[in-house]
């Protein structure tokens, strides 16, 4: 994973989604195909986890991690790629799966009169990953300074303790979503599962039940779209497109 640069877009967006008073959820639309074949999309509201592998990890996650010799990974990468969690029984994960990976993450930064439009590819870590998503995922990262060093001192970066942080994040009560009943399937429909009901607190991360369908999906962007309506005399917007491999960003100011 050679060193290199990050997007130009990348700045002014990480500073309005990490100010106190910003939206972090946003809209991740992907394509579902209907039983005779048709393309639809489909839409909901997900939270912005941070730019992948950046976390800024809660105490008490930090020493569920330590007390469960989990430990965390040194902090030596950084990229513009989205991270969000999810489970691998909703909808959004198969719809990956079975159109490229193709999607678009929608910010409507109301508190800045911003709009911004990522197109790219999702990939999902924390199952039984292909070595593919590891490799493009891999791509996206840049390497801090003196990172290698870092590593040396305080110990490997690992994928799989890195999916342990995202986890560990999260507070018990959300940790115990991942061990709901199977999402959107009929309320009146038992699980036919025990171990599968609302309302439970997992301390264990390694919660069989909860890890088998815990996941981190990771967007790498590719077309980065900012409108900006603050001055309503001259709203801007502004376009940049990834080279090949992710990597030089084309810029271009467009009418609104
Ligand atoms: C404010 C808010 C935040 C949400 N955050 C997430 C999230 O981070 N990850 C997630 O999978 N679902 C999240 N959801 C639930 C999704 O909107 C959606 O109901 C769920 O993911 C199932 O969608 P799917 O079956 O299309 O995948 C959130 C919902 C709301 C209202």
């Amino acid at each position: 994973m050679p060193p290199r640069a990050l997007a130009p877009w990348l700045t002014p967006l990480k500073t309005h989604l990490t100010s106190p008073s910003a939206t972090t959820s946003f809209t991740l639309t992907t394509i579902a195909h209907t039983t005779h074949g048709h393309a639809v999309p489909r839409a909901r509201t997900v939270e912005f986890r941070g730019f992948f592998p950046t976390l800024s990890l809660h105490p008490s996650g930090i020493k569920s991690l330590k007390e469960q010799n989990i430990g965390l990974n040194p902090d030596i990468y950084e990229s513009e790629m989205i991270a969000v969690t999810t489970d691998v029984r909703m909808e959004k994960v198969g719809e990956l799966g079975s159109s490229g990976g193709v999607v678009e993450g929608m910010f409507w930064l109301a508190e800045v009169g911003e709009q911004w439009r990522v197109k790219g590819k999702g990939f999902v870590l924390g199952g039984k990953e292909g070595e593919e998503e590891r490799e493009v995922v891999g791509r996206g990262l840049r390497l801090k300074e003196g990172g290698k060093e870092k590593e040396k001192e305080e110990g490997e970066w690992t994928w799989e303790r890195q999916v342990d942080m995202y986890f560990a994040n999260h507070s018990p009560a959300m940790r115990g979503t991942f061990k709901n009943p199977p999402p959107g399937t009929p309320r009146s429909q038992d699980p036919g599962n025990p171990q599968l009901k609302l309302g439970q607190k997992v301390e264990d991360l390694r919660d069989e039940v909860a890890r088998a369908n815990f996941r981190v999906l990771v967007i790498r962007p590719e077309e980065v779209e900012r409108l900006d309506l603050q001055d309503p005399e001259n709203v801007t917007r502004t376009r940049w497109t990834a080279g090949r491999d992710g990597e030089d960003w084309e810029e271009a100011e467009l009418w609104p």
